[in-house]
Order: C-alpha cells, then structure tokens, then sequence
C-alpha cells in the first residue's frame, strides 16, 4: 500500500489531485496511492465532482430507525425528500456503465406491525424521477441475526427480520457486470453432471443444457447474499480496542462491498461511498485494486476507518456455507400443527 500516514493527521489539501480532479474535496483524512477518505457532508463534496467519474456506488445511508443511532436518522416521513438531492447527485457522477448499490433496510412503522414504506418509495424515486434502472433487487439474509423486537419476541406476530433489500440501480439498461467474477463453487450434483454429461439438449424446464453442459468453472450466485456481520475478533474491531475508539455500529461485513466491486467494477475504476462510516468500501476497493473515495461527516468513524488500514491483511476465516431450512422442517419434525 503506497504513501502510507498517521490516520491522525489530514493528508495536506492536493493529495487526492490525482484521484479526484477537484480542489473542493476538503483534505483527506486518510489515503493511499488509490484512494482517500474525506471529513465532510456528502452532499456539497459530490456536486463538487464532476459527472461520469464513478462507476460504482456502494454505499448505506443512515435508515429511518424508531432507535436513533447516534449519527442521526432522518424520519420516516421525510426520508425521501432528505434522501432526493444525494440520489440526484450519485446518478449525475456515475458513468454510463456505473452502478449504484444501496442497502436501505426498513423497519416497522411506529406502534403498528407494519413494514416501513420508505425503501420502495426511494426505490420508485430513483428510477421514475431520475431515471436510473432497476438491474436486479438482491438479499442480504444474515444467518446470525437473533429474534429481537417486540412484534417477533413479545407478540410473537412477526418473522425474525434477517433480511435487508439491496437495491442495484444503474445508470442504463446494460451496467459493467460480469456474474463470472462471483461464481459459487459446484455443489457435487453438479460436478457429476459436468463430469458425466446430460442426455439430451433440453432440462426438463425446457432450457438449453449446451449452456450448462460447458460448464462455467462455478455456479453463477443467486440474488441472495448469506453472510453474516463480522464478529467481536476482526481486525477492525480489535484495532478500535486496541485504541480505545468506539467501532462504528452499523457497518458492512467487508465481504459485502467487495461483492460488488468485483462483480461491477475493473481494477482502477472508481468506488465512491458517500456516507462512509468506518469506510468499509473504501478498504475492499482498495484489497481489489480499485480506486475509491470516501465521505464522511463524523471524525471518530473516520479514525476508525482509517485503521482497518492499518490492520495486517489476515488470511479470511469466514464460514463458506451457512444452513437453512426447508418451511415445513419444523412441522415435519415435530406437532404436525
Ligand atoms: C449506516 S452508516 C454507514 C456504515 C458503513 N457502511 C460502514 O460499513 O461502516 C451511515 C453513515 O453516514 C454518515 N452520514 C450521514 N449523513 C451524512 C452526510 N450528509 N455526509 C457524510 N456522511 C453522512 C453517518 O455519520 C454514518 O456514519
């Protein structure tokens, strides 16, 4: 990692010159040879960059939550409207072929088991105001979430909430992506058929086997990303201990970012996440070898971030299979209700 500095101390102002052709960005916080990290609002940082420079935006602004977190969440039922000038700025800087990835979880609406509405309304804004696509909804299950909250633990009237949408917005209709980049291993049914072959040119479906016949050196992934939040031993985590900083508490697992950059980027495209927090992004962009840009208002996120920088780069010790149950498992195994 080149020009590696104290997190302590801004970068002097021109240091980001050759990543960002702008003199607005105040200095970075943090950088490397491919990207820095910013102290600012997002807003007025982005209409000071100029259009068709990013191609990709990964990013999870702060959700409209009944429990504030303390960087503050804009209400429900202003959230749109708050929301509006950050999607119009991100929709003007991504490139023809760019991609906007935004994780807007909701939540219930106050007092009433009833979903929030928001992240469809922010999804209808960005395509029907803005003109952005929809290439694909994906996801995120997290396997480790527990049954909290009142409508599924008291009441018991509600499933656990273990999924968030990630919406995958682009600027046209036909994105940079290549599914090759984050193909599944085979599971063995299908290393056998590749190994003995299928008879016959159409799947029962009616689909052309010639295509699955080939073989595509992995299983394309479905829009369901299993993975769950990183535990109280990853390195960033025990970088925040170590310097007695309060680790961000909402943060991507890092494997979540990097999904998309390698599905929707080349090495040396730009990554920008507008609101940052422990710059998660910008460190996948960076082990991929992407350019990257991040924006964020508060300074202790920013120095927590500018740690897992710092962090030795660790061989990954995640799970690479998680377990789910068929809906009837329960019932089958025990009253029969
Ligand atoms: C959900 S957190 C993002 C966490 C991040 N994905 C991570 O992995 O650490 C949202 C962040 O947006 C920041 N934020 C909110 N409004 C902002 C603005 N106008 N400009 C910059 N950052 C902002 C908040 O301080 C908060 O850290």
């Amino acid at each position: 990692m080149g020009g590696r500095r104290s997190p302590w101390r801004p970068w002097p102002a021109g240091a980001y010159h050759h990543l960002m052709p702008t003199t607005t960005l105040p200095p970075a916080f943090f950088g490397t040879s491919l990207g820095s990290m910013h102290q600012t609002d997002s807003l007025a940082a982005m209409r000071s960059m100029p259009g068709h420079s990013v191609q990709l935006v990964c990013t999870s602004p702060p959700f409209a939550l009944r429990c504030p977190k303390p960087y503050g969440n804009p209400a429900e039922s202003e959230y749109v409207a708050w929301f509006r000038p950050f999607a119009t700025e991100i929709a003007r800087l991504l490139t023809p072929e760019g991609s906007f990835v935004l994780d807007v979880g909701a939540g219930w609406q106050q007092g009433r088991p009833c979903r929030s509405l928001y992240p469809y309304e922010v999804l209808l804004m960005c395509c029907r105001e803005l003109g952005l696509h929809l290439a694909q909804e994906l996801t995120w299950w997290n396997p480790a979430t527990i049954a909290a909250g009142y409508w599924t633990n008291h009441t018991k009237e509600r499933l656990k909430d273990a999924a968030h949408h990630l919406w995958w917005l682009a600027k046209g209709e036909r994105p940079k992506a290549d599914v090759r980049r984050v193909r599944w291993p085979y599971r063995r049914h299908m290393r056998s058929l590749l190994q003995h072959g299928r008879r016959g040119r159409k799947s029962p479906g009616g689909h052309d086997n010639r295509y699955f016949r080939a073989g595509n050196g992995g299983a394309i992934p479905h829009n369901l990303i299993a993975l769950a939040h990183e535990g109280g031993s990853s390195p960033y985590l025990r970088a925040c201990r170590a310097a007695g900083i309060a680790p961000h508490p909402a943060r991507f697992p890092e494997a979540l970012p990097r999904f998309f950059i390698r599905l929707l980027t080349d090495p040396g495209d730009l990554v920008l996440d507008p609101f940052a927090g422990s710059c998660t992004t910008g460190r996948a962009a960076e082990r991929l070898g992407r350019r990257w840009l991040c924006l964020e208002r508060e300074e202790d996120y920013l120095r927590g971030g500018a740690l897992r920088f710092q962090a030795r780069n660790e061989p990954a010790r995640h799970r690479t299979r998680y377990e789910i149950f068929h809906p009837e498992a329960g019932i089958i195994l025990g009253s029969g209700q």
